[in-house]
């Protein structure tokens, strides 16, 4: 085999109805369905090159080498690349993010899309948009629903084959603004993949799930008919009922930092005073705040004077992964 690179591009996704525990976690089938939309702006760039000259897989991320464990996330999803392609060629992946990795903004999510798109390209598999969001998901479950664009549901399904994401609405469908409060930009302790085999240890968890259906419908209904009152009311209580499964875990995982609370609580009174405007909170303290397009800059002006929030990322409906540089 010859070398053979690609390069491609994936926006992170911001989860209204979360995604917190697996049936399957080797494969990543979720216990629940979820519904996201794509980021615009934040992005993970990924080339991958398999090169016969190799003796084994290389990664950087930023520049640098990962943690060991990311190394093995990566090789364990190209050699599983390399059992659909039905090869043994080992392979340099370079990737870059525009946005802090590991502190709750999806990284792995566009990561793992961008790599999947990648490699499965450079070498000569070409995979259906169905078939991208099952192989990015074996990265990150998460990562499923960066693959297609705009506002993206990710249908749980029983396994490999039926888990996978779909786009509900393209990304021009409504302009909600996601204001990014970040308090921290340390590394999480506690990553997601071990967060969600806790997830069955908290009592709270069946409750959550027993539920998840109904808050998904609320959701997808207030997303499609542009209803901001009603998609505030479930993005909070979705985001706030995993958080309890979080918090109740055993052992308990905590993510919020005090400025968390400040920005939620604040939320919670500019919607009072008339603002259309909602949290939500992934693994990490940082805090989404979903806003419309033309309330987005008073929002982030009043989010900057808040102590504690270090700066503020801004990310609009964003596209589906795509190759570039073809
Ligand atoms: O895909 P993972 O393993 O990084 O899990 C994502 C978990 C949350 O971000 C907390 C929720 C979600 O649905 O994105």
């Amino acid at each position: 085999m010859k070398t053979k690179q690609a390069t491609a591009l994936a926006h992170p996704n911001i989860a209204f109805i979360k995604y917190w525990g697996d049936k399957d976690p080797d494969l990543r089938i979720p216990v629940n369905g979820s519904l996201s939309m794509n980021l615009d702006c934040l992005y993970s760039q990924t080339t991958v090159e398999f090169d016969p000259e190799l003796e084994s897989d290389g990664l950087l991320i930023g520049g640098r080498q990962p943690a060991e464990n990311a190394i093995q996330r990566v090789n364990q999803f190209l050699d599983y690349v390399r059992h659909l392609a039905d090869f043994s060629t080992f392979a340099k992946v370079t990737s870059e993010n525009n946005f802090p990795t590991g502190s709750g903004i999806a990284s792995s999510a566009s990561g793992f899309a961008a790599l999947g798109l990648a490699a499965s390209f450079a070498a000569g598999l070409e995979l259906d948009q169905r078939a991208l969001s099952r192989l990015a998901r074996r990265g990150s479950g998460s990562a499923c629903r960066s693959v297609p664009g705009g506002f993206v549901q990710w249908l749980p399904g029983e396994d490999d084959e039926s888990s996978y994401a779909i786009s509900i609405a393209a990304h021009d469908h409504w302009e909600l603004h996601d204001c990014i409060a970040v308090v921290s930009k340390e590394h999480k302790e506690t990553g997601s993949t071990a967060g969600h085999l806790l997830a069955e240890s908290s009592p709270l968890q069946n409750a959550r799930i027993a539920d998840a259906e109904r808050r998904l419908d609320l959701c997808r209904h207030a997303i499609l008919n542009r209803d901001f009152q009603a998609f505030a009311e479930i993005v909070e209580l979705d985001s706030n009922l995993m958080h309890a499964v979080m918090l109740t875990s055993e052992p308990q995982l905590y993510y919020w930092q005090p400025a968390t609370l400040d920005v939620m609580q604040s939320v919670i009174e500019w919607r009072a005073d008339g603002i259309p405007v909602c949290f939500t909170i992934d693994a990490g303290p940082n805090v989404h705040v979903i806003t419309t397009g033309d309330n987005s800059p008073a929002v982030m002006e009043k989010l900057n004077r808040i102590p504690g929030v270090l700066e503020v990322l801004i990310g609009q409906p964003g596209r589906e992964a795509r190759l570039i540089n073809r």
